[in-house]
């Protein structure tokens, strides 16, 4: 067993390390107060592929592979917790289209996301359906030539900005989840608008919408995958999801012990640093050792996702252990700070609002419990 990264994972972390640090973490706190989406950073994260990174070469991607795209996830999250959630909505919207789309799909659509000349979107959750989204109402009504679009969509990262929609409807008389298809939608659609804007607690240089469609044709030949597949096209894309946003979560935690541990340092209480004293120090070994915990718990599905096993229930680990992490960590942290980590002027108190999204979307920690368990009462059937 080999516990080394490869060179080019090594380069591809610190290409990260030094993009995030140069366009992002100067700015994040700006950003994040005046809820300001960084259009511009986004557009040259595309050109350096970290919005394709586990998109073969040969479809305009980095073709970095999934361990690749969580290093340097986790890179961007350290410092911009709200772009990282942009970059992992956009890697995850490739996944229906790589895995199930047909060539002509793959030209049009698949290669320009990987470049980054266009912005991809998921949208799955709607107002009635967000943990259990086999039950949701959207309709695509076959007729003939087109299918027929109604409905609404919530929660959707970056919908406002998107050039093209991974949409998830219901086109057949199947109960549940076997009745629903997935679509890609061009912006610009007739019949398609984006509605309101979320105020979030966090995340909030991360743009959240609502999706609008009324009587609005989409082309046949604009369905991915067979009729009746949406569900299990939306799960497997969401398995991918989910190793990217415990990695987001993972980056989050590793700016949690890193703040805690410089203001720990240099913050005299009693006469002395508040890192000498053991109840600090006991926060940041915790920390630490959760951080390990956890970049294994990542490594470890990412790796079998490259490797083409599979690896729902290790995503859904790794995406429950390091969302919790990261909430308990960003909580230490604050403490460690005391008063100063409830103020704006401190980063903490931003890495304490955006840890608490980690734990709800693409899945709340009770349903990685719930994906979790069913696979290992599978298992050992
Ligand atoms: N891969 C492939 N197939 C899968 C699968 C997976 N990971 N998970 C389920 N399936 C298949 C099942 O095998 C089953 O197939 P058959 O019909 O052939 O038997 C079918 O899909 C239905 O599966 P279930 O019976 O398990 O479905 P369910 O209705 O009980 O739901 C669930 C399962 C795990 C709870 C699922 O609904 C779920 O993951 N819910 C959470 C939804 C979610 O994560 N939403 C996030 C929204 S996107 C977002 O947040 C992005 C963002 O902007 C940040």
């Amino acid at each position: 067993m080999s516990f080394q990264l490869t060179e080019e994972q090594k380069m591809v972390r610190l290409m990260a390390r030094d993009f995030a640090g140069k366009e992002l973490e100067p700015m994040a706190a700006q950003r994040d107060k005046e809820e300001i989406f960084p259009m511009d950073v986004v557009k040259k994260m595309g050109e350096l592929g970290l919005l394709g990174m586990m998109v073969p070469d040969e479809y305009g991607g980095a073709g970095a592979g999934a361990v690749s795209y969580c290093l340097a996830l986790q890179e961007i999250a350290y410092a911009c917790a709200s772009t990282a959630v942009t970059m992992s909505v956009a890697n995850l919207s490739t996944e229906p289209l790589l895995r199930f789309g047909d060539e002509t799909q793959k030209t049009r659509y698949l290669l320009k996301l990987a470049q980054g000349e266009l912005l991809g979107c998921f949208a799955l959750t709607e107002p009635g359906a967000g943990s259990d989204p086999g039950s949701l109402s959207m309709s695509a009504e076959d007729k003939r030539d087109h299918y027929l679009i109604n409905g609404t969509k919530v929660f959707i990262t970056h919908g406002q900005y998107a050039d093209v929609v991974n949409l998830i409807a219901r086109t057949g008389p199947e109960k549940g989840s076997r009745g629903l298809s997935t679509f890609i939608v061009e912006k610009g659609t007739p019949g398609f608008s984006v509605g309101s804007r979320e105020d979030k607690l966090g995340l909030r240089a991360s743009n959240t919408v609502e999706l609008l469609f009324s009587d609005c044709k989409v082309p046949k030949e604009n369905l991915v995958g067979k009729p009746g597949a949406g569900f299990k096209i939306a799960m497997i894309a969401l398995d991918s999801g989910r190793i990217g946003i415990a990695s987001q979560a993972l980056g989050i935690t590793r700016a949690c012990l890193d703040e805690s541990i410089r203001y720990a340092k240099g913050r005299k209480q009693f006469g002395k640093a508040i890192s000498s004293f053991e109840a600090i120090q006991w926060m940041i070994a915790d920390m630490a050792t959760g951080i390990e915990a956890a970049n294994w718990l990542i490594l470890s599905a990412a790796w079998r996702k490259d490797q083409g096993l599979p690896f729902t229930k290790e995503a859904s680990m790794a995406k429950l252990f390091t969302s919790e992490l990261a909430n308990k960590s960003a909580y230490l942290a604050l403490q460690i700070h005391g008063g100063y980590g409830y103020l704006k002027d401190f980063k903490v108190e931003r890495l304490y609002r955006d840890a608490r999204a980690t734990t709800i979307y693409e899945g709340t920690s009770e349903i990685q419990r719930l994906v979790i368990a069913r696979n290992l009462l599978k298992e050992h059937a």
